[in-house]
């Protein structure tokens, strides 16, 4: 009797405790976390808050800065050459390449981004997508991080990644103009995995946020023949601005380098630092169109 008490009293307890076990778990809400985590980026860009940094450039890097010259005058030439081209389809975001390292790349992009600021009202972006070997930050005398590997990585927000020259001190010493108007996203830290970054097509969707606050955004980039990233690069991008050493770069490499951007507009090659001092200065660039890039026959030099 009492063992047949102590297993119905068992039971009993055992279905109550199912039942509270039934409750407690209708009680509770139940919750499907989200298994893709939330990006830790806000998209919005306010550029009145953005970081002011006293930028200290490289006058020797910086021909643009004189207030004339054949350096200040062959960047004229190729900033107005922009603004035809974009008369003739919309253009505001370039990427500068070349085939190979130390072409000009770096040189051409900032020059040609300081022409533009000095030129221009309107806010111009400069950006260092060379996320292995950066530069930019180092012409312009800017804290190089943190930049795009960490917007890209998620660690960071546009706000956090974008500065500007601090005034009221001037960058360009000779106008006193502070260029207040020219932005900088410096490329950050260096990982090992910029390609994985610059694969993700989340460049794509910075520059998309970006473009409405800017008139024109310049993109720095590595070298195409080497590393494949400035095609990853290329998509978020108008136009190609390509550049050829004098005296330096192969004409196959020119060749190869036109390639490597069959899918994107090609806007011309820079032929960048011909060494002709006697008749042209210490600098000359030229530029013509991507059919120009066998030489002398079609390019420009906007001084004559
Ligand atoms: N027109 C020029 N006149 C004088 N020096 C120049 C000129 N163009 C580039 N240089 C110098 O040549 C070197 C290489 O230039 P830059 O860094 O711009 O090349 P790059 O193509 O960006 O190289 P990388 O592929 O390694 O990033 C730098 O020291 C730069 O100052
Ligand atoms: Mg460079």
């Amino acid at each position: 009797m009492s063992r047949i008490y102590e297993a119905l009293q068992r039971a009993d307890l055992e279905r109550k405790a199912a039942h509270e076990n039934e409750v407690e778990q209708d009680a509770e809400p139940v919750v499907v976390h989200n298994i893709e985590p939330p990006l830790p980026v806000k998209s919005n860009v306010v550029l009145e808050s953005i970081a002011e940094h006293q930028w200290n450039p490289s006058m020797d890097s910086f021909p643009t800065l004189a207030d004339r010259g054949a350096g200040v005058e062959q960047f004229r030439g190729l900033r107005s050459r922009m603004f035809q081209l974009r008369y003739e389809s919309p253009l505001k975001t370039i990427l500068v390449s070349s085939g190979l390292p130390a072409e000009g790349k770096t040189f051409v992009t900032a020059n040609l981004a300081m022409s533009l600021a000095r030129n221009n009202v309107n806010n111009i972006l400069v950006i260092d997508a060379d996320l292995r070997r950066p530069t930019l930050h180092t012409l312009l005398g800017a804290p190089g991080s943190p930049g795009l590997s960490e917007y890209l990585a998620g660690t960071a927000e546009l706000n956090d990644i974008l500065q500007r020259n601090r005034g009221p001190k001037t960058v360009d010493a000779s106008s006193g103009h502070n260029v207040s108007n020219l932005m900088f996203i410096p490329a950050g830290k260096c990982s090992d995995n910029s390609s994985e970054l610059l694969a993700n097509h989340r460049i794509e969707k910075m520059i998309a946020t970006l473009s409405p606050h800017f008139d024109w955004i310049l993109i720095d980039s590595p070298p195409v023949l080497a590393v494949t990233d400035a095609v990853d690069i290329a998509t978020a991008a108008d136009g190609i601005l390509l550049v050829a050493r004098g005296g330096s770069t192969p004409f196959n490499v020119a060749q190869r380098t036109q390639a490597a951007f069959r899918n994107s507009r090609i806007l011309g090659f820079v032929l960048n630092d011909v060494k002709d001092a006697s008749r042209r200065g210490s600098y000359a660039y030229y530029y013509g169109g991507p059919e120009a890039s066998d030489g002398a026959s079609q390019r420009k030099d906007k001084r004559s």
